[in-house]
């Protein structure tokens, strides 16, 4: 893909994974949120890499910059990377740079944030060496090695001993088919469980440490994550177990004043009645907010954050 010519943006369709590895070519702004909506495309920080790259893309094809922004940040309403990439590539077109470069630029940039993550976290997690992971936060949600999975890596990549816990996330099923087949085939001990079975393996002190990614994040330290995420941080409090949020400062919205303000996205009933031939009423958040008084720490590419997260995330943005 040369600078200004973008034509396609190549993509791993994550809804078929683990059985199957196809990579899609999405070549119009409509492939490109159809592909973030429907998951193909998911996790916060790759939607955010796919927006901004299909931004520079409706440009080139000539599309009005701002509708294009618009419909791709609609694509999914809870994950505000998706928003602030896609916003910076517009803020570039406007300036008259080439908005191919400021998205690849900010690929770049995301590679390196969750190198960084992985190593304060690793620093952090010093000692500790189970961790229980939610949903899917690695290779395959960044351009790097991950923010919560990123932290696993570390310890991996200088040869800390390192098991992970991987909790199924229903219903899509993001910690059985991405992230235990990730780990699995990186070569890090793993075992899934079923999200119902997290309360006890906290209870029976199978867990150091918990450690997930993050949506949004509001100026008070409030969470949005995959749904389930705020049990699993009621269920830590209640064993004394430390939770940790990994993410880029990009999840941060300092306009959020707290995580009652967080849209969260409601998905489909198909996602839950898979082999129910009823039509039950469903009701299927796709992400739920943990409280700030909940979390340990915000690991982050600037370092560990701690609380008050308020005036924490305010100095690392600043
Ligand atoms: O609905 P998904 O699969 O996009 O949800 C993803 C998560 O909740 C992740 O934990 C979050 O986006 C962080 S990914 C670095």
């Amino acid at each position: 893909m040369s600078s200004g010519l973008v034509e396609a943006i190549a993509v791993i369709d994550q809804r078929l994974l683990p059985g199957e590895l196809v990579v899609r070519r999405l070549e119009t702004v409509e492939a490109v949120v159809d592909a973030i909506a429907t998951l193909a495309v998911r996790g916060a920080n790759v939607i955010g890499s796919a927006g901004g790259l299909g931004l520079a893309l409706g440009i080139r094809q000539g599309l009005d910059a701002n509708t294009t922004a618009e419909q791709l940040i609609a694509a999914r309403p809870t994950a505000v990377n998706l928003a602030v990439a896609v916003n910076l590539v517009l803020a570039a077109h406007d300036a008259g740079e080439d908005p191919l470069e400021r998205a690849l630029a900010l690929l770049a940039e995301d590679t390196e944030q969750t190198r960084l993550i992985g190593e304060f976290g690793r620093a952090e997690l010093a000692g500790v060496t189970t961790v229980l992971t939610h949903c899917n936060t690695g290779r395959l949600a960044t351009t790097g090695w991950g923010t919560a999975l990123g932290v696993v890596y570390a310890k991996q990549a200088a040869g800390e001993e390192i098991h992970v816990i991987a909790t199924e996330t229903r219903p899509l099923r993001q910690g059985a088919r991405l992230t235990a087949w990730e780990l699995h085939a990186s070569g890090v001990d793993v075992a899934l469980i079923p999200d119902s079975a997290a309360a006890s393996a906290l209870a029976q002190g199978r867990v150091g440490a918990v450690i997930v990614g993050a949506d949004r994040i509001a100026a008070n330290g409030d969470t949005a994550n995959k749904i389930g995420t705020r049990a699993l941080a009621v269920a830590a409090h209640h064993e004394g177990v430390p939770f940790y949020v990994a993410a880029t400062l990009n999840a941060v919205d300092l306009g959020t004043v707290s995580g009652d303000a967080i849209e969260i996205e409601e998905r489909g009933a198909g996602e839950m009645l898979e082999g129910i031939p009823v039509p039950i009423p469903v009701w299927n958040p796709a992400f739920d907010v943990t409280p700030a008084h909940l979390i340990a720490g915000i690991i982050t590419e600037a370092g560990v954050l701690k609380p008050p997260f308020d005036a924490s995330l305010k100095g690392a943005i600043a």
